[in-house]
């Protein structure tokens, strides 16, 4: 684990919402559906061994890379790990050494497994159908090639089928989706037609595991909802107006700091780089230790709040590399090393990771994945 870049800024994670919020997911689903929890990106920036002992229930964990995979073996995991993204060919046998599951779209992949000979522990893979999302995955038109391959070895065991969904969040209109579900559908009669019928297909990421239960197969693939936060506001719109049950999905994450300065400043007066502000009155300024090498985007600047004792204080003038200012004038009693709340709740008042989303101009998968590894991640 990284050590900590410093101790004035830190997350907090609650240690029951995670499971809550698997629950709520699976309550979508049928009860032999298994969930599968998508920890990639040091678990969307959550903390992936926090998160994979925060999450005792889940059946299997999915990770993007091998160092990834090799790092939830490293802290203990023993269940199935499924690798999303692409292994190094060279780096194969120490996947199959540590009994992570591959996801196959290369046929060099392929005849690398073959490579690796006939003494090779037995390797389950799963075959990423490309339906539409044009990213990894094979094209219907090749399965047969790819199921020739496969057969050759005896090691290679065809585990599964997948794909993955290029337009569920963004929309209210889901015709796209349900076009990839029918290409997936044909790959699967492909692959039943050439005697295969991998037994573990899966295609539902959050959207689809809480709007589509036609995509849910054996296994749901999910990610931001563990993390209790929503795909987007058209998921969720989706969900009301098709009558889905609604889960109640928890935040997980609070990212908080401490006050390192406090000073008056009189009217006129400029703050931080660029000079993009300018006081307008006498004004409280508290100087806080974190800033865009932390993941705190520099956009905020201007632009977002946080949260002092359940009250707001604007941020002002540029976010630095390691600095940003607030004002907190309307903040009474706000003093040095008082806790601060950067995304989360304090009192009545909260910033969501939708908020700072949309003062970044993005979206909250990438407010939270994006926040430095190099942080303490406590579970409270
Ligand atoms: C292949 C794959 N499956 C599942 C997920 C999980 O998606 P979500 O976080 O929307 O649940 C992702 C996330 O990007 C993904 O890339």
């Amino acid at each position: 684990m990284l050590p900590p870049m410093s101790s004035l800024v830190w997350i907090e994670l609650d240690g029951k919402a995670p499971e809550h919020n698997l629950k709520e997911l699976s309550r979508c689903a049928k009860k032999n559906v298994k969930l599968c929890a998508v920890v990639k990106s040091n678990a969307y920036g959550h903390g992936v061994a926090q998160m994979a002992e925060l999450l005792p229930s889940t059946h299997w964990f999915g990770v993007n890379s091998l160092e990834e995979g090799l790092e939830l073996r490293e802290i203990g995991v023993k269940k199935p790990v499924l690798l999303l993204g692409h292994v190094p060919l060279k780096r194969l046998d120490e996947a199959v050494k540590a009994d992570l599951r591959l996801t196959i779209f290369n046929r060099e992949s392929i005849l690398a497994l073959l490579k690796l000979g006939k003494g090779s522990k037995p390797v389950n893979i799963h075959l990423k159908i490309e339906t539409g999302t044009a990213r990894q995955g094979i094209l219907i038109e090749d399965i047969e090639d790819f199921v020739g391959g496969i057969k050759k070895s005896e090691s290679l065991i065809l585990e599964g089928v997948s794909t993955h969904f290029a337009n569920i969040e963004d929309t209210l209109n889901h015709e796209y989706a349900e076009n990839q579900l029918l290409r997936f559908h044909e790959a699967i009669d492909t692959l039943k037609k050439l005697g295969v019928d991998p037994p573990i297909k899966h295609t539902a990421c959050t959207a689809a595991s809480i709007l589509f239960p036609e995509t849910h197969f054996s296994m749901l693939r999910a990610g931001i909802g563990l993390y209790g936060l929503w795909p987007s506001r058209e998921t969720y719109l989706s969900a009301v107006s098709c009558g889905k049950m609604i889960p109640d999905l928890k935040p997980v994450l609070t990212w908080k700091t401490k006050i390192v300065q406090i000073k008056i400043l009189s009217e006129g007066s400029f703050i931080g780089y660029g000079c993009t502000y300018k006081t307008t009155r006498k004004t409280n300024l508290a100087i806080l230790p974190v800033g865009y090498a932390d993941g705190y985007d520099r956009s905020f600047g201007n632009r977002a709040y946080v949260l002092i004792n359940g009250r707001r204080a604007p941020v002002i003038g540029r976010v630095c590399m390691n600095h940003c200012m607030i004002d907190v004038t309307d903040v009474q009693g706000a003093g040095l090393e008082d806790e601060v709340v950067l995304l989360g709740q304090s009192g009545s008042e909260t910033v969501s990771a939708e908020d700072l989303a949309e003062w970044a101009g993005t979206i909250n998968y990438e407010i939270v994945s994006r926040i430095s590894p190099y942080l303490d991640r406590r579970v409270v």
